[in-house]
This record gives C-alpha cells, structure tokens and sequence, in this order.
C-alpha cells in the first residue's frame, strides 16, 4: 500500500455468478493512477471499464485481488467505513440519472453536504463556489428539466465535489451528449483535475474526450491491454476549442436559416419547426455561454 497514489490497483478478478452463468468482468487487471492525474479508460462494451469504476468507488467488491484508493486497502474496509469511504473520498458522476428532477440546481449541489451534516452556511457558500466553477451561476434556480444535458452534467460534476473528494470518477459522464456539450463538459472535468487538483477517472467512448486526459488506458477483455499519453499535437489547445465552438455557432446559425426556408416551403410542420428551433436555440445558447466564460467574446 502506498499513499502516493490515488488508486492501486493489483490482479484484479471480478467475476459476476447469474443462476449457472459466470462471467469474468476483470482477469487480473492491474493499474496504477497517481495522484493528479486525469485518466480516460476507453474500450469495447462489456471489456470491464463500468466494473473497474464501480470497485474503485466502492460501490463493488473484487472477488480477488488488491485495491487500495487514498492509501485506503478496499478490501480491510467494514461496511461503515465504505459508507463513509464513498461519502468523502470519492465523488461520481453517471451518464445520467446523476440530479434529483424535483430540486433545483443549488439544491442537487447541497443534497451531499446535508447529508454529511455540513451546517447550512457552510453548505450555502460552498454551493455557489462549486456551481461558479461549473460556471452556471446564473442556472442556480434551474430544475434539471430547466438546463440542457450538458449543463446538467455540469451540476452533477459539482454535485460530485460538494464534499470535497480528492477523486472523482465518471462514467460516460458525456454520453449522452452532442459533441460541443461532450467537449463543454469534458473541458470542466479537466479545470477541476488542474484547479483543484482532483485526480480524475473517466470513461468514454468518445477519442476526443479521451483525448483530454493525460492518459488513455484501453481495456480490453477484463485487463488494461494499452496505456498510452496523448500526443501533444492531439491535445484539444484552448485556441483550437474556442475555433470549434465559433466554427460550430456559424453552422447552427446556417442550419436555424434552412429550417426557417423549410418552413416557408411548407416542408415541416409548425411543430417541427418549433421543436428543431428551440433545440438549435439551446445549443447554440450553451455555446454562447461558454465563449463568454472563456473570455473570447462580452
Ligand atoms: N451486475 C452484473 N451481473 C452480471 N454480469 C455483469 C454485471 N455487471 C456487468 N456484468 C458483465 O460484466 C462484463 C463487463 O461489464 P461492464 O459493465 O464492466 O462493461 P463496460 O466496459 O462498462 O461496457 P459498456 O461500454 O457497455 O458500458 C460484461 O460482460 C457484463 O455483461
Ligand atoms: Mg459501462
């Protein structure tokens, strides 16, 4: 065990019984993450990335083999302590399903910090500092079916901070999401693994957010089979990701114009129209939002 590490992670076996049917989610994996790093694990559905997550923030148990998170051996935790392991050490963020509909914003990012018995001005600043890093000040009183997927996943990632965790694991945390929204949120994953200095755990599907890791490890049938850095060269730079979200705005922007031209051709119906208007509208919204965070345009 060694506390220079974030997650240490030695011949993992996980094997899941169903009635007869075995299945060997991990076979022998091994893998060290430091603290401070932002690690992507990518590979093939069913490889093992939701199980090896799930064990790493104690939400599961190995069947065979050594992990040790903080310093902490998983496996010498009793259930309260794996309890309290999951409340302060780390912090998860899903695909989704990750906010409860009924609360709005500042109340989601507050619910983990009741639930620690935080006292209620403490909870009350913290909730405005972490939904300022997210940059959703303004969304504060917005109910998740009152924010796009995006944002949405952006309160879940502040959520995941309340208590302050130093590791955050994410699973598909930009799944759902359209590529600008799946950079957006990505882009945030990576301020709070340099700001904060959270050490980060994600998984994805998607290269251009494995891309903002400083490491891609790729698992393939239960075992990590690459481990790789990203190129400087295909490291997204900041100019690049304010050419993308111009380059993308411009494109809404011609897309809004045909719609329009549809509609006048009768072509669509008004409710087509109005649908596809409003979600360019809010994508276009986000975008805008995020070029005046970056500074780029006031
Ligand atoms: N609770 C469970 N009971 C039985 N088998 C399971 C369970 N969870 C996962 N498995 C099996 O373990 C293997 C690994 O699953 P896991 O969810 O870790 O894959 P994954 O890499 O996250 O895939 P995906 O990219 O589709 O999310 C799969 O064969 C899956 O069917
Ligand atoms: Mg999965």
């Amino acid at each position: 065990m060694s506390e220079k590490y974030a997650v240490e992670a030695r011949d993992l076996i996980k094997v899941y019984k169903t009635g007869e049917l075995e299945v060997q989610a991990l076979r022998g994996l091994s893998v060290v993450v430091a603290k401070g790093e932002m690690v992507a694990l990518i590979g093939p559905s069913g490889s093992g990335k939701s199980t090896l997550l799930n064990i790493i923030g104690g939400l599961d148990r190995a069947t065979a083999g050594y992990v040790a998170v903080m310093g902490s051996d998983l496996s010498q935790l009793n259930p309260s302590q794996l309890v309290e392991f999951r409340r302060k050490t780390v912090g998860h963020v899903f695909q989704n399903m990750n906010l409860i509909p009924t609360l709005n914003a500042a109340e989601n990012v507050e619910l983990p910090m009741a639930a620690l018995g935080v006292k209620k001005e403490v909870r009350h600043k913290r909730v405005e500092e972490l939904i300022d890093v997210v940059g959703l000040r303004e969304r504060i009183d917005h109910k998740p079916g009152e924010l796009s997927g995006g944002e949405q996943q952006r309160i879940a990632l502040a959520a995941a901070l309340a208590n302050d965790p130093p590791l955050v694991l994410a699973d598909e945390p930009t799944g759902e999401l359209d590529t600008e929204n799946a950079m957006i949120v990505v882009n945030y994953l990576a301020k709070v693994n340099k700001e904060l200095a959270k050490t980060i755990i994600m998984v994805t599907h998607d290269p251009r957010v494995a891309r903002a890791a400083s490491r891609i490890l790729r698992i393939q049938d239960g075992v990590i089979a690459t481990d790789v850095a990203p190129s400087e060269e295909a490291a997204p730079t900041q100019a690049s990701y304010t050419d993308m979200l111009k380059a993308r705005i411009t494109n809404i922007d011609g897309q809004l114009t045909s719609l329009d031209a549809e509609f006048r051709k009768n072509l669509i119906s008004s409710d087509q129209f109005v649908e596809r208007q409003t979600s360019l509208k809010k994508t276009r919204e986000v975008l805008l939002d995020e070029l005046h965070r970056l500074g780029v345009i006031h």
